[in-house]
């Protein structure tokens, strides 16, 4: 196909100003050698989004937030708008990741909403989706992703090809057990069977696989059909890593 993979890293609650440019300048750097074949970016915690633009203003290098609020403006004291992430050109915002699921309480209605939100400021959001390991031992895995991709897939007014979906099994993130590219590969057919179904477009979108992608599997699960790029936690908080898992997307 001709979309391009993409490798966005999630820094998760990790950084500080020091780490953070020592990084970002060794991403920089490591990419201007090697131009990636596939679109990267880094979703940074808020309070870094400046540094994040100011660092990796006209590289290669993307960037977004891991959360944003389902409400436009007003009284919700914390929250961050989807505006006020386009102001600081923002251009991903994970959205329903299973820690913010799982922490803090959000249903596929918040995460249809807060999609919602972002596509209404023009930022991708990243939608994220697995299921736990209890439920996988059930048999359930595939009515999970199903049901949390169903929340997303008609947004008002929107193409569903503007989305990025990620699977996550929630079992295989920071716990160092990766889904076999199999596993991960059965999952992302049944999300795109389930896109094609609602859309003509269903192949344009990108299809990430999450949860301990490393330098090492990194080329195996993204040689799958359905697999379009990944999510990478621990491992894009080491440059050397994070850019063997870019040169590995092609
Ligand atoms: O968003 C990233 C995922 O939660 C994966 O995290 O690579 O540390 O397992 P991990």
């Amino acid at each position: 196909t001709m979309k391009k993979k993409l490798i966005a890293g999630n820094w998760k609650m990790n950084g500080g100003l020091a780490a953070n440019e020592a990084l970002l300048r060794a991403l920089r750097e490591g990419l201007a050698q090697q131009a990636p074949a596939c679109d990267v970016a880094v979703a940074v915690p808020a309070p870094y989004l400046a540094q994040t633009q100011a660092l990796t203003a006209g590289t290669a290098i993307d960037f977004g937030a891991q959360d944003v609020s389902q409400h436009e403006a007003g009284a919700y004291t914390g929250e961050v708008s989807a505006g006020m992430l386009r102001d600081f050109g923002v251009r991903y915002v994970l959205v329903g990741h299973s820690e913010r699921r799982q922490y803090h309480g959000e249903t596929d209605a918040d995460v249809a909403a807060k999609a919602q939100r972002a596509l209404a400021a023009g930022i991708t959001p990243i939608v994220c989706v697995g299921e736990t390991l209890a439920q996988r031992e059930a048999g359930e895995t595939e009515a999970v992703v199903k049901r949390q991709l169903a929340a997303v897939i008609h947004l008002n007014g929107h193409c569903i090809s503007e989305i990025v979906v990620a699977y996550e099994p929630v079992w295989a993130i920071g716990t160092g057990r990766t889904a076999t590219p199999e596993q991960a590969q059965q999952v992302h057919a049944v999300l795109r069977g389930q896109l094609a179904a609602a859309s003509t477009q269903a192949d344009r979108i990108r299809l990430l696989y999450g949860g301990s992608m490393n330098a090492a599997n990194a080329a195996q699960l993204l040689s799958q059909p359905d697999i379009d790029g990944g999510l990478v936690g621990g491992a894009s908080l080491k440059a050397a890593d994070f850019l063997q898992i870019i040169a590995a997307a092609r």
